[in-house]
């Protein structure tokens, strides 16, 4: 029931966004601050949304429809043309919905997190956020050492240092969903490396994990890291994926629910932490139709718009009550590490 439910939900969310979304390509307006060209009502309560990697892509389509649910949208992304051009419009079709804030954030970068969290976060619209997205990412061939530093840089470290920044400013009820992917899953790495994330404990392990794997690759630069065309992209979703399990104490089980339940955090919808606030979760998006997918990966059957994908993303922010925190969700529901 829940399922059908939570189906129909998402197919509605996405199918009016689309609808809403036509005009889209037509404007264009360079400001770094965007207001919705109906004014909010006074009454109405003010939530504060941050998106990184919000240019194109699924961060796009995330802060669409959250701006879409009335949110006021921090949008992010590394690029300041290429932010503001996606703020503008996206704020061009705001109609009495959400707001958007521009603000420049490179996420491999920890001097643009110190600067975005000492000048933004202290000036939330609302004084809080409810919902972070850390949705950049990048994925590259091959797992030599430039190309691991790099991808764990942006997928791994970066989400992390974002989270840091931005868990004192959480409210009570507030969600980080780091967008990961299915390529993160431990049965595509070396069975070292997964070994090692399975035993990881505390983020401080998975930390300690992440420093050994580059340390590896830098000493035997023919090392398996995982399976398949992007090692270096899988170990660092790995890595993201665990520091997402140990931030809520769940001790890792085949079955997630199982883990959770064994760590007596549990939550009535078979596992993950609805006690510890702000919930910190992974989500899969599924195959999404971005410029990350290959052009034959975009033609596959089953694979998602990014809209399509966004609402399943949203979703679990904004029906917290769903959401339990320290697991890994894909289309609503646990999937395993
Ligand atoms: N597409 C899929 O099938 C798929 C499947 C599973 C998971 N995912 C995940 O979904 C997320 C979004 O990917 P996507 O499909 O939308 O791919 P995309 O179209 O390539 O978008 C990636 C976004 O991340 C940004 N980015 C990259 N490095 C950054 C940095 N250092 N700082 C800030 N922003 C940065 C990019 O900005 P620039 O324009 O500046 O590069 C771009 O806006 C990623 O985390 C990805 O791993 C995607």
């Amino acid at each position: 029931m829940h399922a059908l439910l939570y189906a129909a939900l998402v197919a509605t969310i996405a199918a009016r966004a689309r609808a809403w979304l036509l005009p889209l390509q037509l404007k264009t307006t360079h400001t770094t601050a965007c207001r919705a060209a109906t004014p909010s009502p006074p009454e109405r309560e003010c939530k504060t949304a941050l998106v990184t990697g919000a240019s194109r892509g699924l961060g796009l389509a995330v802060a669409t429809l959250l701006v879409q649910q009335d949110y006021h949208v921090i949008l992010t992304a590394r690029s300041e043309a290429d932010g503001l051009k996606a703020a503008s419009d996206l704020s061009a079709h705001c109609q009495g919905t959400g707001e958007i804030t521009f603000r420049q954030l490179d996420v491999s970068s920890p001097d643009s997190i110190k600067h975005f969290a000492t000048q933004c976060l202290p000036t939330l619209p609302s004084g809080s956020l409810t919902a972070v997205f850390n949705n950049a990412g990048v994925c590259l061939p091959g797992a030599d050492i430039a190309t691991l530093q790099y991808s764990l840089g942006v997928n791994f470290y970066g989400p992390l240092r974002v989270m840091e920044a931005c868990l004192p400013f959480m409210d009570e009820e507030g969600v980080v969903v780091n967008v990961s992917s299915g390529d993160g899953e431990l049965l595509w790495l070396n069975s070292d490396i997964a070994e090692a994330l399975r035993q990881a404990q505390t983020v401080q392990d998975v930390r300690a994990a992440a420093d050994d794997i580059l340390q590896r690759a830098a000493l035997d630069p023919g090392a398996e890291l995982a399976f398949g065309a992007t090692p270096a992209y899988s170990v660092s979703k790995a890595l993201l994926n665990a520091a997402v399990r140990c931030r809520h104490g769940i001790p890792y089980a085949p079955d997630p629910a199982e883990g959770a339940l064994n760590a007596g955090r549990a939550s009535s919808r078979g596992g993950g932490s609805t006690a510890q606030r702000p919930a910190v979760i992974a989500v899969c998006p599924g195959d999404v139709r971005t410029l990350m997918a290959s052009e034959e990966e975009a033609q596959r059957e089953g694979v998602l718009s990014a809209l399509e994908a966004a609402a399943h993303v949203v979703g679990l922010a904004t029906w917290r009550e769903r959401t339990a925190g320290g697991l890994f969700y894909r289309y609503g529901a646990v999937i395993p590490w």
